[in-house]
């Protein structure tokens, strides 16, 4: 087993005494926030390296910047809480263990920004725990807690900014941004939960002390959720650039035999056992053929059948469509189709095999969001980590977990 010699710095508080930090010990752990003029915080933001942790690892510095620049009217933030991927906990246990970090770096940004309305977005049924600490504290800009529909799309941000103004809670096609029109058209910011803890922890203790975990083009820890065939499901806090087996033995070690790993949630792709290695971080897994997205380790067992998994995964995916697209609302359940011929090994397995082909071109950059690429994102990646299923699979030869019931949620919310 790997150790991992560090401090948590998010879930500091789980890490010494397994509760959540009210007001008071958060203040007694972090101290007051520091007054930091829009400029002076933008700047340690920028020379910290500070990355979205909302899964596109966008710089934050650069968004501020974008929105502090092109405001006409006082822009709104939101931090995006609603974590609707299905394999991640992060920002749940985030709120549960540190709500006073994400509620500073609202303040902190409301503050640049020059905001009046600031708004905290959660899944629906998790907004009473963290409006009583909401109430406990005297912001400037007063903190509106959300709750906002569990689907897949209604947490990714323009579908947010459409709810939160009195829409439905479906991604709107794109320009402008949130950052130029969101919410009742005023410039919006729309930053995950934990991107907005960080730079709380920025804003008190500088860039270089940011710096001093991770690597140098994704400083600074993460939180990430593991699943599957590992002892302790759940969520752990680990420097940027541990190796995925080391964050897989942190969580108890793998169950049993794992032969891949599902990095990036249901819109990412899979390592196979050769890749274990590889470097938590944009670059390093983007060139493993993987991706981070929201950091989530889903262990795969090796009596599972990797395409069956996947099948399972797309069939979720496709069903989660907002219906908006054409290319997404008909091209991912024909993607479904194909794989779930392939995963039972019927007679139209070699023919779907070559549709897929075709379809996965023709479902990627063509919807409103980002869903309909993650999904042919995890279906290419099946078809070549799971390579030698699939040959036996288009011989008609079918592996013993073919018929397996879904080792993922796959539930709609
Ligand atoms: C389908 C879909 C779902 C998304 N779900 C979330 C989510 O649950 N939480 C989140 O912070 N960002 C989510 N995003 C990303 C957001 O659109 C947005 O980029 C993010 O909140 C920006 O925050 P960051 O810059 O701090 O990463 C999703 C994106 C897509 C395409
Ligand atoms: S791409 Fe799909 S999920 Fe995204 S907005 Fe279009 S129909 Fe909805």
């Amino acid at each position: 087993m790997t150790a991992i010699a560090f401090r948590p710095r998010l879930l500091a508080g789980w890490a010494t005494d397994a509760s959540r930090d009210d007001l008071a010990a958060h203040l007694a752990r972090h101290g007051p926030l520091p007054r930091l003029t829009p400029d002076a915080l933008i700047a340690r933001v920028d020379a910290a390296g500070l990355r979205g942790r909302g899964g596109g690892g966008f710089p934050t510095a650069a968004k501020l910047r974008a929105v502090a620049a092109g405001r006409r009217r006082r822009p709104v933030v939101v931090a995006n809480g609603c974590e609707g991927e299905p394999a991640s906990h992060k920002d749940a246990a985030l709120l549960d263990c540190a709500p006073h970090l994400v509620l500073d770096g609202i303040a902190l940004v409301a503050h640049a920004l020059g905001a009046t309305t600031a708004i905290l977005a959660v899944h629906v049924g998790a907004a009473d725990r963290v409006r009583e600490e909401v109430a406990a504290r005297r912001d400037r800009v007063p903190v509106r807690v959300e709750e906002v529909p569990g689907r897949y799309v209604a947490s990714e941000e323009t579908a947010v900014v459409q709810y939160l103004s009195g829409g439905p809670a479906l991604p709107t096609t794109s320009p402008p941004r949130p950052g130029e029109r969101g919410i009742r058209g005023a410039p919006t910011l729309v930053d995950n939960v934990e991107t907005l803890a960080q730079l709380a922890l920025i804003a008190r203790y500088g860039p270089a002390w940011f710096r001093e975990t991770g690597t140098p083009d994704l400083p600074g820890t993460l939180l990430v959720t593991t699943g599957g065939a590992v002892q302790a499901p759940g969520v752990v806090e680990v420097p940027a650039g541990t190796p995925v087996r080391a964050v897989l033995d942190l969580a108890g070690g793998p169950t049993e035999l794992v032969q891949a790993v599902l990095s990036g949630g249901y819109g990412g792709a899979w390592l196979g056992a050769p890749a274990i290695d590889t470097a938590l971080s944009h670059t390093a897994l983007r060139e493993a053929g993987s991706v981070l997205g929201v950091p989530t380790l889903l262990a795969l067992p090796a009596r599972a059948c990797g395409l069956t998994q996947t099948a399972h995964l797309v069939r979720y995916l496709s069903g989660e469509s907002a219906g908006q697209c054409g290319p997404c609302r008909f091209g991912l359940p024909a993607v479904a189709d194909d794989l779930t011929a392939i995963a039972c090994a019927t007679r139209d397995a070699p023919a779907a095999a070559d549709r897929l082909a075709r379809r996965l071109g023709l479902v990627t950059a063509r919807g409103a969001c980002a869903l309909p690429d993650g999904a042919a994102r995890l279906t290419r990646s099946a078809l070549h980590v799971f390579a030698a299923d699939l040959r036996d699979h288009l011989r008609g030869r079918p592996c013993g977990g073919a018929a397996a019931a879904p080792l993922f949620p796959v539930v709609h919310g």
